[in-house]
């Protein structure tokens, strides 16, 4: 059998930083674990325009839908906000996640204990905290019809419309009791079938995936805005959240925040499974292109790090390598290692990106 094929897109900024330190970690399990991947590498986003005029090529495009699974860094910059929009190095991201039809938006708020001081809530409601939140990506009110700006009597009026097929909530019902069964086996799912026909609809059809499918996993329903308070109050109650678009979009901030640095956030967008049983998918850190410190050795590696152990985990059925690297991430920052943006107390020097991908690899050893 061939090895696990993974398109890496480095991007800009303090993407090819991050991404340098992922690249040793991917070696160490193939020297180390015998976990061979095949790598390729390739361009996106302004990097992708500087060299062919734009920000994602219909070979690389060609390629991610290849690939088991693809790793991103970040996109974008201030060299390229005059861009045209047709041609942002945004655009190079989205056209990825349209095309691969990445509609499970993977997003966890996981806290190691090291790190529990960093957030604003005590200590207690964070420290050990793992959750994620399954964000319905591809439809929902960000891209229902109709929609616009119309002329009303005298007055304009702003319309976005909320629309949910039942195949649509189907399917990203079905990745979270997958996601579930992979770790807690709990689903909460969200919505405001209160006030809300399309959460109506949405609630019916995630309690039939369950009892056809899925009994096994155990399902809860709330109202998204009593889920917001749940979150901020107790969110080890939680294991698997998934909800749609919007409110999906919110509840996933608010989450990561719950944990502290956008430096130790990763994500995964998930599509449909392709012929070899593995959804199609996508692993980045939440952070973006970091211009303020790009090429300066600070950027923190660890959302990226973490995203591909999430890579691991979800694409190719590694949990046990997954967490021992997620480990060897919590043995580096409780051995006191910090890079720059998770310096809260004085006296503490800073590590540098090559530094702290020194001591995970060590601590992988
Ligand atoms: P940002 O996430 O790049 O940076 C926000 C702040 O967090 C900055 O002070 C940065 O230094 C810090 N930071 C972010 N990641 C870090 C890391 N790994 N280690 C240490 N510090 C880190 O967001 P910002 O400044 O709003 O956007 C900068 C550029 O990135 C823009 O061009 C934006 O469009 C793009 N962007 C790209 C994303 C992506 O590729 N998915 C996501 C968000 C923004
Ligand atoms: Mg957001």
């Amino acid at each position: 059998m061939s090895n696990p094929s993974l398109l890496i897109l480095a991007g800009d900024g303090i993407g090819p930083e991050v991404m340098t330190e992922v690249r040793r970690v991917i070696d160490w399990y193939g020297d180390k674990r015998d976990l061979k991947f095949d790598v390729s590498e390739d361009l996106v986003g302004g990097a992708a325009y500087d060299k062919h005029g734009t920000p994602l090529t219909d070979e690389t495009m060609a390629k991610a839908q290849a690939v088991d699974a693809v790793l991103l860094g970040a996109v974008g910059g201030p060299k390229y906000d005059n861009l045209d929009f047709s041609v942002k190095p945004e655009r190079g991201l989205l056209r990825l996640r349209k095309e691969m039809d990445l509609f499970s938006n993977l997003r966890p708020a996981q806290c190691f204990d090291a790190l529990a001081d960093f957030s604003s809530l005590k200590r207690d409601v964070v420290a050990g905290l793992d959750i994620v939140i399954v964000r319905e990506l591809t439809s929902g009110i960000y891209f229902g019809e109709p929609r616009g700006i119309f002329k009303e009597g005298n007055e304009r009026v702003g319309i976005n419309t909320q629309r949910y097929t039942e195949s649509e909530i189907d399917r990203v019902a079905r990745s979270a009791f997958e996601l579930a069964r992979k770790r807690g086996n709990k689903v909460c799912s969200m919505e405001k079938a209160n006030v809300m026909e399309s959460g109506i609809l949405w609630r019916e059809v995630v309690q039939k995936v369950h009892d056809e499918d899925y009994p096994d996993v155990e399902l809860s329903h709330m109202y998204a805005d009593a889920g917001a308070m749940q979150l901020c109050r107790w969110p080890k109650q939680f294991d698997v959240i998934v909800t749609d678009n919007l409110f999906g979009d919110l509840l996933s901030d608010a989450a990561a925040m719950l944990t502290g640095s956008l430096g130790m956030l990763p994500s995964a967008s998930l599509g449909a499974p392709m012929a070899n049983g593995r959804p199609k998918a996508l692993y980045e850190p939440v952070h973006g292109s970091a211009p303020d410190i790009a090429g300066q050795g600070k950027a923190n590696p660890i959302a990226c790090i973490l995203s591909f152990a999430m890579a691991l985990r979800y694409s190719f059925d590694q949990g046990d390598e997954a967490t021992r690297l997620e480990n060897a991430v919590e043995k580096v920052l409780a051995d006191g290692l910090r890079t720059a943006d998770l310096i809260g107390e004085e006296g503490v020097q800073p590590v540098s990106t090559r530094e702290m991908g020194d001591a995970i690899l060590a601590a992988l050893d």
